[in-house]
This record gives C-alpha cells, sequence and structure tokens, in this order.
C-alpha cells in the first residue's frame, strides 16, 4: 500500500446531495394549478432543532389540509389538519411537537431520529357543489446523519486464519453505508465481502494487503458522515 495520498472518507463525495432535498412527488391533478412543493427548512436538520416544511404553490380556495406521518391517510398517522375557519384539530401521530399554519406549513420542534421518514399533506378543495376535490403530495424529511463508528469482532486477528467482522453503527434509515480502506474504496479481492445493506463487512481472513484502515460512511439525500477509522494489528 503507497502512502495516504487519498483525500479522507467523505471528501470523496462527487454527488450533489443537497439538490435533492425538495422532493416534490405528486401533482395537484387538476388543470390550471400549479405544482405544490413542499420544501424543508433548513433542507438539513440535526436532531433537537426545529424544521419547517414549508408548502409552495398551493391552489387558492382550499377547505382545509391534513398533515399524515407516513404514506398512509389513515386515523392512526393523521397528525393535524387546519380547516380555513381557523380551527385546528390532532389526530393520533400528533406528538405535540407540530405547528400547522394558515398556509399548510407544518413545523416540527425539537425534532427526533423518529420524525425521520415521509409526510403526507392532504388538500381539499371546495367543490362546485359536487363535494370537496382532493389532493396529496408526500415529502421525506431526512435528518443530518450522526457521525458513524466501527465496532469489530477482532481486533488482533491471526493473519489469514481468522475472518473479522466490521459493522458500521448505527443503524439509521433511508440511509447507505460505504466503506473506505486506505482512504479509497475497497480493493476488489474474495477477502472481502459486504452485507446485503452495505453496513457489515467481512473479512475473511486478514492479510497485511488488507489489514486497514477502515472507515465506513453513511449518506442520505442531505447529509454524510464517516466515522474514525480502525486499523486490524495482524499478530
Ligand atoms: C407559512 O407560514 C409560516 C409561519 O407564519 C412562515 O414561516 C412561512 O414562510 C409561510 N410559508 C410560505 C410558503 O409563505
Ligand atoms: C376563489 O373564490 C373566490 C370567491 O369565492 C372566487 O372569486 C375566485 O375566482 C376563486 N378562485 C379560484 C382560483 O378558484
Ligand atoms: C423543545 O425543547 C426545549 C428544551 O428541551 C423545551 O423547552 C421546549 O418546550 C420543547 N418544545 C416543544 C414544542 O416540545
Ligand atoms: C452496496 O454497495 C455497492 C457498491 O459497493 C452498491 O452497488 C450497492 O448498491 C450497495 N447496496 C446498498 C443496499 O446500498
Amino acid at each position: 500500500m503507497g502512502p495516504l495520498s487519498a483525500p479522507p472518507c467523505t471528501q470523496h463525495i462527487t454527488w450533489k446531495g443537497l439538490l435533492l432535498t425538495a422532493s416534490l412527488l405528486n401533482f395537484w391533478n387538476l388543470p390550471t394549478t400549479a405544482q405544490v412543493i413542499i420544501e424543508a427548512q433548513p433542507p438539513k436538520v440535526s436532531e433537537g432543532k426545529d424544521v419547517l416544511l414549508l408548502v409552495h404553490n398551493l391552489p387558492q380556495n382550499l377547505t382545509g389540509y391534513i398533515w399524515y406521518k407516513g404514506q398512509m391517510r389513515d386515523l392512526y398517522h393523521y397528525i393535524t389538519s387546519y380547516v380555513v375557519d381557523g380551527q385546528i384539530i390532532y389526530g393520533p401521530a400528533y406528538s405535540g411537537r407540530e405547528t400547522v399554519y394558515s398556509n399548510a406549513s407544518l413545523l416540527i420542534q425539537n425534532v427526533t431520529q423518529e420524525d425521520a421518514g415521509s409526510y403526507t399533506l392532504h388538500i381539499i378543495k371546495r367543490g362546485d357543489g359536487t363535494g370537496g376535490v382532493t389532493g396529496h403530495f408526500t415529502f421525506t424529511l431526512y435528518l443530518e446523519t450522526p457521525k458513524p463508528s466501527i465496532s469489530s469482532s477482532n481486533l488482533n486477528p491471526r493473519e489469514a486464519m481468522e475472518a473479522v467482522i466490521l459493522t458500521c453503527d448505527p443503524v439509521a434509515p433511508d440511509t447507505s453505508y460505504l466503506w473506505w480502506m486506505n482512504g479509497q474504496s475497497l480493493p476488489m479481492t474474495h477477502r472481502l465481502q459486504l452485507s446485503e445493506t452495505n453496513r457489515t463487512l467481512f473479512l475473511l481472513g486478514v492479510t497485511k494487503y488488507i489489514a486497514g484502515p477502515y472507515e465506513c460512511e453513511i449518506r442520505n439525500p442531505v447529509s454524510a458522515s464517516c466515522s474514525d477509522p480502525v486499523t486490524l494489528n495482524l499478530l
């Protein structure tokens, strides 16, 4: 292995995660209305902070809005709703930290890991005597990724004799896992195998060529973080 000329883990990122933050998944299904866009502000929120799910381009003359946690629109997932006469109703999914505004935007205070994931905004438009017309929009809230850490089944393997299992913690939703060795992507060798989620790396017999240092990285569409390196000491 040559000198560590490669940049550290997070600097390998080539994709532009921050451009993906405003995720619009549905179109209002009536003609003449603009696209409703939901945007998290700030786009990258960490635990304990507040985030506002800003709703842009709402159609006019709405009767009300309902926010659901997740993509199911049933009572169990009902967070809160706003009716244009100013009435606010809370449902079972209301945590006490959500505030819906008259413009449909939803403020979530003191964000926790459980707040990550999808939200559905259901809007009800006054009908022309035939009842209401409805539409719904889904948005995924990502939290800033925590700094991961590597746990090892064995830090002092005997060369080529013992397998080592490296695991990247924590398990986080909507997250992908990447591994780096010597600051570079993993070498192609049958001795290195990844689990299906890439969270676990199996070293099937450690030779000096694959003794490390290893770093793991977790990414979601708004952020990425790297662990401290772990180096195996060959006995
Ligand atoms: C909706 O209201 C909230 C609270 O008053 C405000 O912060 C936000 O900017 C408003 N959203 C839009 C799209 O105007
Ligand atoms: C909204 O309602 C007002 C009065 O009820 C009406 O004049 C206006 O045309 C409506 N706007 C839209 C976009 O339907
Ligand atoms: C948010 O957390 C702060 C500090 O822990 C607390 O004072 C405040 O009441 C919390 N707000 C909500 C809406 O839970
Ligand atoms: C695991 O990593 C490989 C590349 O090393 C990638 O092609 C694959 O999509 C990843 N799988 C998951 C579930 O992220």
